[in-house]
């Protein structure tokens, strides 16, 4: 098939899309040209391509007579939906797609005007990393391009895709960038690979099980989006960019919203009757925001929270939302630094947060304690503390210790806080309250499992519902679920013109 038929026909597939995009068996694991890639991701006829005859000029190790035409690197710039996106896709091959010094200085161009011009950069990576045969040139390269990465870092949005197998530098900048896409089967990220991996530890692993889609987005959490395939991931980052404004000073696009019947009586129901039984959080954040517009992020990793952007009256908004079915929700490392990434993007790109909290505490143990959860949990509080957007907190269920504080409480500037009636505020759960400061009298009773009860029961009573904290002020409201959703709207909607001025300073020292 010629290529024009081929790639309009995929073009076709993608218009077929419906969120996760088709494509047929005989695309399915074949990849794409560097060319294609662009073509596919932009609005067709709208690339304007810049230094295609930009030369390599390292002429060592047998380049001595070759002539690579853009080195190895197809740069330019076009729009995504009509809106102006800059992108860069490496040329797998060209010895790989590695970097050299000229690879280097197109990318660097790109980003460059981007930052100029407040929009955004895409990255379409596919490389072995460093040009082996330009030596100290190509890792300058690199490190002009981490450089850039990091000065357009909160000015606008990186997005960056592994299509290819990508290792070395070519899996640094990524790291640097706000997103990272990969391909399933056909896209690996590694420092070193495998060859590497066992002459230095005597591992024996593939490139699949080391850096591999799977890996990265479910045990190291390194990539955000794990794709079916090429296309589903060019989909898939047109379907982010949808949320995003160009740039820190533009607020997000908004879509047409007509107002309608607001109220969602399934979410009545939705809360179990036991406080220990789990329930899915991702049906009452389906519930709550526009029909099918939450866009989740890290789907894969650190499953007790769930993260993603969505749309609420047509107003894009970041949702933050504890896990009740997995690990009763818990806080732990892994669930706060993945939370507290995802907030200081929207804060940094003027994305409104929604947080749902139902959250027993941090995860106690050997483990957490031995890997920093002290840390790593005040990466999530020091996120949320900093973050000047718009923050609405809805409590459904526990919040309970320093948990309570972390999840975007008023005490640390969350502008609205609501609680719905099965919501129970405390240092803790009954039961270990009880344990705890009726340790003697149980110790002595004459049944003390009777009188554990009575004190679960006595603590439960005071404690385990949100109308303490409502009377406090800490909880504006106490809201039946149905009403949530209008609510909401009308708090956002109050919220949208807020402006904080935080105080001068060159920049906060998170705890990293
Ligand atoms: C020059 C390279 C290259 C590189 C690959 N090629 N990587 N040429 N510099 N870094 C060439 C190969 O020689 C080969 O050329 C062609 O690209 C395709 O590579 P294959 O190995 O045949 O492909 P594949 O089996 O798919 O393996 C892909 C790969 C592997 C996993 C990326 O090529 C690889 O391990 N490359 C080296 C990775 C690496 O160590 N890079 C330097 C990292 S240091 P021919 O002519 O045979 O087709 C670094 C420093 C940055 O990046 C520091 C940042 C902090």
């Amino acid at each position: 098939m010629k290529r024009n038929e081929r790639l309009n026909e995929l073009r076709a597939q993608a218009k077929l899309g419906g969120g996760q995009a088709r494509i047929d068996a005989q695309h399915a694991k074949s990849k794409l040209t560097a060319r294609e890639r662009i073509q596919l991701f932009l609005d067709e006829g709208s690339f304007e391509e810049m230094g295609m005859l930009v030369q390599h000029r390292s002429h060592l190790f047998g380049l001595e007579k070759q002539k690579f035409l853009g080195d190895g690197v197809v740069t330019g710039f076009g729009t995504v939906n009509g809106r102006l996106t800059y992108v860069f896709a490496q040329d797998f091959t060209v010895l790989g797609g590695s970097l050299a010094e000229a690879h280097a200085e197109k990318i660097v161009r790109i980003m460059e005007l981007a930052m100029e011009n407040g929009a955004p950069v895409i990255g379409l990576n596919d490389s072995g990393g460093a040009r082996i045969q330009e030596g100290v040139v190509s890792l300058g390269g690199y490190a002009d391009i981490f450089y850039q990465n990091t000065r357009a870092s909160g000015v606008i949005p990186q997005l960056s895709a592994i299509m290819g197998p990508c290792a070395g530098g070519a899996v640094y900048s990524p790291a640097l960038t706000d997103f990272i896409f990969m391909v399933e089967d056909s896209s690996y990220m590694f420092v070193t690979g495998p060859n590497v991996v066992k002459t230095v530890t005597h591992e024996e692993v593939s490139a699949e099980e080391l850096g591999g889609a799977s890996a990265h987005s479910v045990k190291s959490g390194v990539t955000h989006f794990s794709c079916a395939n090429e296309l589903a991931c060019i989909e898939q980052i047109k379907a982010l960019l949808s949320y995003l404004p160009q740039n820190c000073e533009e607020l997000p696009p908004q879509i047409g919203y007509t107002p309608a019947d607001e109220s969602r009586p399934a979410l009545d129901s939705l809360i179990p009757e036991n406080p220990n039984q789990p329930y899915d959080i991702r049906e009452v954040i389906d519930q709550l925001v526009d029909e099918s517009s939450f866009l989740e992020v890290h789907k894969d990793f650190a499953e007790n929270i769930v993260v993603g952007m969505a749309r609420l009256a047509g107003r894009s908004i970041g949702v933050v939302a504890n896990q009740p079915a997995f690990l009763a929700g818990v806080l732990d490392i892994r669930s706060s630094q993945k939370a507290a990434r995802f907030v200081r993007f929207c804060d940094c790109f003027n994305i409104p947060l929604l947080v749902l909290e139902d959250v027993p505490g941090f995860l106690p143990g050997t483990d957490q304690e031995w890997n920093g959860i002290i840390t790593n949990g005040a990466k999530l509080l020091y996120a949320f503390s900093e973050a000047t957007v718009p923050r609405i907190t809805v409590i459904t269920r526990k919040a309970y210790g320093g948990a309570y504080d972390v999840m975007n409480s008023k005490h640390i500037g969350a502008d609205m806080n609501y609680a719905w009636p099965t919501a129970e505020i405390a240092v803790m759960g009954a039961k270990g309250a009880a344990e705890i400061i009726f340790r003697k009298e149980i110790k002595e009773a004459a049944d003390p499992e009777k009188v554990l009860a009575e004190k679960e029961a006595e603590y439960a009573e005071e404690f385990a519902h949100p109308y303490r904290a409502a009377a406090r002020g800490f909880v504006d409201d106490v809201i039946l679920p149905n009403q949530t959703r209008e609510r909401l709207i009308r708090s956002f909607k109050m919220l949208e013109n807020k402006a904080v001025k935080i105080p001068a300073k060159k920049h906060g020292n998170i705890p990293l």
